[in-house]
């Protein structure tokens, strides 16, 4: 980790020896193996060949067991397909869960990179330059920036050869960092889909959600969008021993638009009842969406505050404890439960996707959408593998200063 920022042909008899690649995900002009480079010197060949680092594995479990950086070239852009240079890939707990084999998205294995054992390339999310491009490309351009239009192609490499339809060009980049780009499809997403579908909003400004995990990237582009669409929001976080650190938190979310922002342990505890009631003017503001990314007694404990009719949508399990619900509020509520997933929904609304992420990046623009807290790891051609693994490792311990991000160097 190097520093914590808020926030972002065919080669004929030639003289030198040119690494010979077939890296094609998603087309196959070819049945050569990408030779490995993991001891070779950076070098971009004259005929186009980029030199690549992945971050593969090829059996499941701990990132910092199984992680390996396999070195590759990519042979030149043909057809369709354009080759595209990473510039910011996040290290989301999706991706930890995917490595560890646990996630129910598995990462695809195969030899395609020329690995001696079939691997997946780690990572869902990231945006990446257009370096070049094959004859039979329409859409794109060098130098446009793309972001994945669906998770599951492995970001967490320096390079990748790609179809230019499993890519979202990022229309207008003026005035956004690779940073904001590179975060910007899932836990943007995510919360912009959840807080919009899950109720019937009358925009009047009188209207509240809550949620837990409030401090995640999910929870912090809840609370700004929500703010943007008029919505109150109470946010629950975990408590922090240091309650000058707890403090410093809970103010760092009233400053992108919190309304109300209380520990897990202030929401269990007894005041909390009539403070609420307090809060939505006994009730007549209504709580309209209860988003749950933790599960658990503090999910349990949240759902209780929902206004009858409301809906709870469950999207993360961070403390690994099951969603336990009280049949009441089903029954006399009519609360209603459900999950969202940001994979499935993109798959399923590729042009809901765009418009979303466009959204996103408009009021990104506008400084209405503010940087999640990150926690830089740089990629350079000399990083060690052991330094990208430190930056996977802790990725679902919580208590971080900041989301981990790989941000690639000129390589
Ligand atoms: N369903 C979907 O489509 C979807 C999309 C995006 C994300 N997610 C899920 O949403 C969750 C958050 O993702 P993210 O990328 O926003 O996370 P993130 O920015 O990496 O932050 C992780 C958050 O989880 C909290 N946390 C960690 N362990 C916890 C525990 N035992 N109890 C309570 N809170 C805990 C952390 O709280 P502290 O600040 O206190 O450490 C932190 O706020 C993950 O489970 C992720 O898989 C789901």
């Amino acid at each position: 980790m190097a520093s914590t920022t808020r926030v972002q042909q065919p080669l004929k008899a030639a003289t030198r020896t040119v690494i010979v690649s077939h890296t094609r995900p998603t087309c196959c002009r070819s049945s050569r193996r990408t030779q490995p480079l993991n001891n070779q010197r950076r070098a971009v060949s004259s005929y186009g060949y980029e030199q690549a680092k992945a971050l593969v594995y090829s059996k499941y479990g701990e990132p910092q067991d199984v992680l390996s950086l396999h070195g590759h070239s990519i042979s030149p852009a043909s057809g369709t397909n354009v080759v595209i240079r990473m510039l910011v890939a996040p290290i989301n707990p999706a991706d930890v869960n995917q490595i560890q084999g646990v996630y129910p998205a598995k990462g695809e294995m195969s030899t395609t990179l020329g690995t001696s054992e079939p691997s997946a390339v780690a990572g869902n999310e990231g945006v990446a330059e257009v370096i070049s491009t094959g004859s039979g490309v329409k859409t794109l351009n060098k130098g446009d920036w793309v972001i994945m239009k669906s998770t599951g192609l492995g970001t967490w490499r320096t390079h990748m050869a790609i179809d230019e339809g499993k890519l979202l060009k990022i229309d207008d980049k003026q005035g956004l960092s690779p940073l904001q780009v590179g975060t910007v499809s899932v836990n943007p997403c995510t919360a912009y889909r959840m807080l919009l579908d899950s109720a019937k909003w009358g925009f009047r400004g009188d209207e509240w959600f809550v949620q837990n995990g409030a401090n995640s990237g999910v929870g912090r582009a809840a609370i700004q969008l929500g703010k943007e669409w008029g919505f109150k929001s109470l946010n629950v976080i975990r408590g922090r021993e240091d309650k000058t650190e707890e403090a410093k938190l809970k103010q760092d979310l009233y400053d992108i638009g919190a309304t109300k922002v209380i520990t897990e342990e202030e929401l269990m505890g007894r005041e909390i009842r009539d403070q609420i009631k307090e809060w939505t003017h006994g009730g007549r503001e209504q709580i309209k969406v209860g988003l749950n990314c933790v599960g658990g007694k503090p999910a349990t404990a949240l759902a209780k505050f929902l206004s009858p009719g409301s809906t709870m949508v469950t999207y993360g399990a961070m403390s690994k404890q099951p969603l336990t619900l009280p049949a009441s509020l089903l029954i006399f509520k009519e609360i209603g439960f459900s999950g969202f997933w940001v994979s499935k929904w993109s798959d399923r609304h590729p042009d809901q996707k765009k418009q979303t992420v466009e959204d996103v990046l408009r009021l990104t623009r506008e400084g209405k959408f503010k940087d999640i807290p990150v926690q830089e790891c740089k990629w350079g051609w000399k990083t060690e593998v052991d330094t990208l693994k430190a930056a996977v490792q802790g990725t679902l311990g919580g208590f971080r200063p900041g989301k981990g991000v790989f941000v690639f160097e000129e390589t």
